[in-house]
C-alpha cells in the first residue's frame, strides 16, 4: 500500500510519486476553473485523481491504493460500491433513468425516509444538500410570513446565497463576492453555544428560521456545548420560529433517525442530502404536514397563486438516487453501521491523540459519532483524554481554521502513506476496518516525524506569533 518515506521532503516525495495525478491536474486546469470541481478538492501542491474505488478504499491513477476518510464526502456510509445498492442502481438503468412522471420508487423513498426520521411527516426532493438548506429558508419564510433567517458561525449549509454568511472566519466580515449585499441583510449569524444571544435576536419578531447543524458546525468541527440545542429548541418554539436542522451529514449517520434522534429533540424541518441518496446526487427537505403543506397545490382559492412554495427540480427523485437511496436506507436502519462508525471513530480520534502526545507536537484530534478532525499547531487543555469531543479552550476561529497552514503538508504525506483524509479529517464508514484504523494511526506518527524533521511546526507557531 504505502512506500517507505525517503529522505527527501514530503512535498517533493508527493510531486514525485503522485506524476499521474499532476499531469491530470495540468490538463483539468486547461478546461475547468482552478482545475478542481468542488472547493474542498482544493491541494497544494495538486490534488489527487482517483479511477476506481471499493468498500473504504480507492485507486489513483498512479496505482496508490488509500484508504479513503472522505467516502463520497460522508455520503458512502455503506462504503464505495455496496453490493446492494449497487445492484439497485443497475436494475434500475434498465428501466429507465428519468421519467418526466412519478414513480413508485420515489414513495418508496419517502415512506423509508419517514420510517427514520422522526421529525418527517411529508417529503420533498431536491438533488442537493445546497437546493435541501435553500428549500427549507423559503419554506421557514412562506410559513411565518417573516424575512430573517439566523445562522451561527461557522456552519456550513451549502453555497446557495443565503447560506454562506458567516461561514468561514472572521465571521463578522466573511467576503462573499458575488451575492448581494440585499440578500446577505436577510441572514443574521450568532456564535453558537450563546443561548443569551439566541434570546435576544428572536425577542425582535421578525426571524423565520434558525438554521444549524445538530452536530455543530462543519460535522462537529466546532463542537455544540450540552443543553444548546435543546434551548434553540425552547425559543424557536416560544417564539413562533422554525427550526430547521440541516443534517445533510448528520442524517442517518448520528444514527438511523439523525442528529435529532440521537439527541432526543425535534425540529420543525430538516435538510437531507449524501447518504439519503445512497451516495448518488440528491437531497430532501423533510418536516411536519402544517409547514410542507405549504409545497402542495390545494384547490383553495388563490393558494396556488399566492401562498404556495414553488419547487420544480428536474432531476429531483430521479429513480437511480431514489434506487440507490431506498437500498441504502433500508440497510443502515437498524444502529449496526452506525455503532462500528462511531468505535473506529473513537479509536482513531484516541490514536491520533496518543501520537501528538507521544511526539510533544502542538495539536488535538476530536469529534463525535463516527468522524473525526485533526488540528495542528494549536493546543487544547484536554488533549490527554484521548477521544476528544470538545477541545477546552479553543475558540471557534481556531476551530475552523481546518488545520490551519499544516493541514495541507499533513494531507500529502497522509498521502504517501497510503491514507486520503477528507481535508484536515475523515469520516467513517461500514467498510473501515480496525486494520485500516490501526495503518493510519501509524501513518499519522510517521508524517508527525516528518513535518518534525522538515521544521514544519516551528513554521507554523512562528507564523501565528506574527499574527
Ligand atoms: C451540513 C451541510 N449542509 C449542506 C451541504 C450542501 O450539500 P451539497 O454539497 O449536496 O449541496 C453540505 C455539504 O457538505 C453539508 O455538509
Amino acid at each position: 500500500m504505502a512506500q517507505a518515506p525517503t529522505s527527501t521532503t514530503i512535498r517533493h516525495e508527493y510531486e514525485e510519486r503522485f506524476a499521474g495525478s499532476l499531469a491530470v491536474h495540468g490538463r483539468s486546469r486547461a478546461v475547468i476553473p482552478g482545475g478542481i470541481t468542488h472547493d474542498g478538492r482544493h491541494l497544494k501542491p495538486f490534488p489527487v485523481y482517483v479511477t476506481r474505488a471499493q468498500g473504504a478504499h480507492k485507486w489513483d491513477v498512479d496505482g496508490h491504493e488509500l484508504i479513503d476518510y472522505a467516502v463520497g464526502h460522508g455520503s458512502l456510509l455503506l462504503g464505495h460500491n455496496d453490493p446492494d445498492v449497487a445492484a439497485a442502481v443497475r436494475a434500475q438503468l434498465e428501466l429507465g433513468t428519468h421519467y418526466g412522471a412519478g414513480h413508485e420508487g420515489e414513495v418508496l423513498w419517502a415512506e423509508q425516509i419517514r420510517k427514520l426520521i422522526p421529525s418527517a411527516d411529508l417529503v420533498k426532493f431536491t438533488s442537493s444538500g445546497t437546493e435541501a438548506t435553500l428549500l427549507a429558508m423559503r419554506l421557514a419564510r412562506a410559513a411565518t410570513g417573516r424575512t430573517t433567517i439566523v445562522k451561527f458561525e461557522g456552519h456550513f449549509h451549502g453555497w446557495n446565497d443565503y447560506a454562506v454568511k458567516g461561514e468561514k472566519p472572521p465571521f463578522d466580515r466573511t467576503p462573499n463576492p458575488g451575492v448581494p449585499e440585499e440578500v446577505l441583510g436577510t441572514v443574521d449569524v450568532l456564535p453558537a453555544n450563546d443561548p443569551a444571544a439566541v434570546e435576544a435576536r428572536l425577542a425582535q419578531g421578525d426571524v423565520a428560521g434558525v438554521i444549524i447543524e445538530p452536530s455543530g458546525g462543519s460535522w462537529a468541527m466546532i463542537p455544540l456545548l450540552d443543553g444548546f440545542l435543546a434551548r434553540v429548541r425552547e425559543l424557536t418554539a416560544a417564539h413562533g420560529v422554525a427550526l430547521i436542522f440541516d443534517e445533510v451529514i448528520t442524517g442517518f449517520r448520528w444514527s438511523p433517525g439523525g442528529a435529532q434522534a440521537r439527541f432526543g429533540i425535534t425540529p420543525d424541518l430538516t435538510t437531507l442530502a449524501k447518504i439519503v441518496a445512497g451516495g448518488l446526487p440528491g437531497g430532501a427537505v423533510v418536516g411536519g404536514t402544517e409547514v410542507m403543506q405549504y409545497l402542495a397545490f390545494k384547490d383553495e382559492p388563490g393558494w396556488n397563486a399566492t401562498k404556495k412554495v414553488r419547487h420544480p427540480g428536474t432531476f429531483n427523485a430521479n429513480p437511480l438516487s431514489s434506487a440507490a437511496g431506498v437500498t441504502c436506507l433500508r440497510k443502515i436502519a437498524d444502529a449496526t453501521v452506525q455503532e462500528h462508525g462511531d468505535a473506529l471513530a473513537a479509536r482513531i480520534r484516541a490514536g491520533l491523540n496518543a501520537a501528538l502526545e507521544r511526539r510533544a507536537v502542538p495539536g488535538f484530534a476530536y469529534g463525535e459519532s463516527s468522524v473525526f478532525h485533526i488540528l495542528l499547531g494549536a493546543d487544547c487543555a484536554n488533549r490527554t483524554a484521548g477521544d476528544l469531543r470538545v477541545p477546552e479552550g479553543v475558540d471557534a476561529a481556531t476551530l475552523k481554521g481546518a488545520g490551519g497552514s499544516l493541514a495541507g503538508p499533513l494531507q500529502i504525506g497522509m498521502l504517501l502513506e497510503g491514507v486520503d483524509l477528507f481535508n484536515s479529517g475523515g469520516m467513517l464508514c461500514v467498510a473501515h476496518t480496525e486494520e485500516d484504523v490501526d495503518h493510519t494511526v501509524a501513518a499519522f506518527d510517521r508524517v508527525l516525524a516528518r513535518m518534525q524533521d522538515e521544521g514544519l511546526f516551528d513554521t507554523a507557531v512562528a507564523e501565528q506569533a506574527r499574527r
